[in-house]
């Protein structure tokens, strides 16, 4: 089966300990597509990923988050509320999806390929300068 999100050159920032989280972050979103889409509707193990992706989420936004306070970069408060604001939303889905709802799926998976990809290439991009110069 190919793969949903492939990793290209275009998200790499240079960063290996970043570029790495960004590619199992990828392949975390990989398995809950190929999972809303086995067609099986195993909410188990859909359940478990959804758990298990806002839990390397977390990890890696703090992950970021420490090395842009350690850098001192310029625009981390905005840079901090687009994660909290990730975060949130993807709790939304999480809470939606405990109580049942069948449709959101489709919507969640649009929602995080697109943020994902758009905040790497763009806000992420940005403290790149800053963690290269310092490490
Ligand atoms: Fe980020």
């Amino acid at each position: 089966m190919g793969k949903w999100i492939t990793w290209s050159n275009d998200l790499a920032l240079g960063i290996d300990e970043i570029d790495e989280q960004h590619k199992v972050l990828i392949e975390i979103l990989n398995d809950v597509y190929d999972t809303v889409n086995s067609g099986t509707r195993d909410e188990k193990r859909l359940k478990k990923i959804v758990d298990g992706m806002l839990r390397y989420v977390n990890f890696h936004f703090v992950t970021e988050e420490m090395k842009m306070i350690k850098t001192n970069y310029s625009d981390y408060k905005t840079h901090k509320a687009q994660h909290d604001a990730f975060v949130e939303k993807a709790m939304e889905f999480q809470a939606a999806f405990r109580e049942g709802s069948t449709t959101l799926p489709e919507e969640m998976m649009g929602f995080l390929k697109d943020w994902l990809v758009n905040h790497i290439q763009g806000t992420d991009r940005q403290y790149v300068p800053y963690f290269n110069r310092k490490d």
